[in-house]
């Protein structure tokens, strides 16, 4: 692929991406406010959102085996936990940005966990089958995740067990 093209689909991907993201976080709040039909258009235009960002993400090339997207999701975590979150924490931390600290920590914390099960789910696909997982609970409020059962408070915001929500 020609060297602008890539450029502009990487582009698009984000800009899809962040769209999809916005959309069905707006559906939410639409919910919220009892707007049935408003968090249902959200909810479609996001999912044509990643329809787009899903299109663009496969012409680049950039999805491959579930190994392969393993460790590219491994790649991309390990970032975020070492270089990126830290790096923008101490800029939190200098300006006293006491919202963004905090939004910055849950997701570094979070992005830890990731990491590892990823790096484990690899594992297991390299040896040729699929991992043994039990359910896993996302903490609502800040993403913690873990493995088994929800933790009667989250570790990280402290949320009650029923703000976890199991996949
Ligand atoms: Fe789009
Ligand atoms: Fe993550
Ligand atoms: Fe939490």
């Amino acid at each position: 692929m020609k060297k602008m093209t890539e450029k502009n689909l990487k582009e698009a991907f984000a800009g899809e991406s962040q769209a999809h993201m916005k959309y069905a976080i707006f559906a939410e709040r639409a919910e919220e406010e009892g707007l049935k039909n408003v968090a249902r258009l959200f909810r479609a235009i996001s999912y044509a959102e990643l329809v787009h960002a899903a299109n663009h993400l496969r012409t680049l090339g950039q999805v491959g085996s579930s190994a392969e997207n393993l460790q590219a999701a491994i790649d991309g975590e390990t970032y975020e936990v070492e270089e990126m979150y830290p790096a923008f924490k101490a800029v939190a931390d200098l300006q006293n940005e006491l919202g963004a600290q905090r939004s910055i920590n849950y997701a570094l914390q979070a992005e830890k966990v990731h990491a590892g099960m990823y790096q484990q789910a690899r594992q297991s696909v390299l040896s040729g089958s699929d991992i043994e997982i039990g359910t896993i609970y996302i903490c609502k409020k800040c993403g913690y995740t873990v493995e088994g059962e929800a933790p009667k408070r989250c570790p990280i915001c402290g949320a009650p067990e029923t703000e976890f929500k199991g996949f």
